[in-house]
């Protein structure tokens, strides 16, 4: 199934962190010491989205398949033309493996892509938790570029990935027909 896109302004505010935490849901369970922390920084995410509805909102998307919201993406263009840096992306565990998530990965892309920015970057970390973000980074091109240890706990690791974006990523991946409603 093809996903559409929307500005997440069609909600109300709560709904950026409310799919963050249903989305780390397992993660802060299974770690609540580290990962507990970052609940702060969903609302955080939240507060930004609403309050900059033509900078951070005006970058941040909700997926949905039909009339179900799946879940969002977002991205950080300034850096442009070097680069642009892929935010937070998830997809709500009810509806992960059917491709959702490399859709929205896809998408991001294609959006640098039209805005002549010629890398995208991505971090992730090396918790369990962590292997479809992994598998989904390396299955659209990203390469790894960087381990470093995490500042809220070095026993886990930050892994940073680059990928070239051009004309031969775009023949690769070519996904620019994707559907997008409503944008503001
Ligand atoms: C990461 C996430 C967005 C992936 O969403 P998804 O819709 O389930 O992913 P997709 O179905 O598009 O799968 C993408 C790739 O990951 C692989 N994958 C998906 N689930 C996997 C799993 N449990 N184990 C191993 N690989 C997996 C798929 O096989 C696919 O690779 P392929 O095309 O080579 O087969 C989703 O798991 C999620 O929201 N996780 C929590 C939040 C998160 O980690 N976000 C990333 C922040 S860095």
């Amino acid at each position: 199934m093809i996903l559409t896109f929307t500005s997440p302004f069609e909600r109300e505010p709560g709904i950026v962190a409310w799919l963050l935490k249903q989305s780390y849901a397992e993660l802060v369970a299974s770690d609540p010491k580290h990962w507990e922390l970052e609940l702060e920084n969903w609302e955080q995410s939240d507060h930004s989205v609403f309050e900059n509805p033509r900078t951070v909102g005006a970058c941040t998307f909700l997926s949905w398949a039909n009339t179900d919201l799946v879940g969002l993406f977002c991205f950080d263009p300034r850096p442009k033309p070097a680069y642009g840096v892929i935010g937070h992306n998830c997809i709500l565990p009810q509806f992960r493996g059917q491709g959702f998530g490399k859709q929205q990965i896809l998408e991001i892309l294609r959006r640098f892509r039209e805005t002549g920015i010629r890398q995208a970057k991505v971090s992730t970390n090396d918790h369990p938790f962590f292997v479809p973000a992994r598998r989904m980074y390396t299955t659209c091109g990203f390469r790894e570029v960087k381990r470093v240890p995490w500042d809220c706990d070095p026993k886990q690791n930050m892994i940073h990935y680059e990928m070239e974006i051009g004309p031969r990523q775009q023949k690769m991946n070519g996904n620019s027909t994707q559907k997008v409603r409503h944008e503001k």
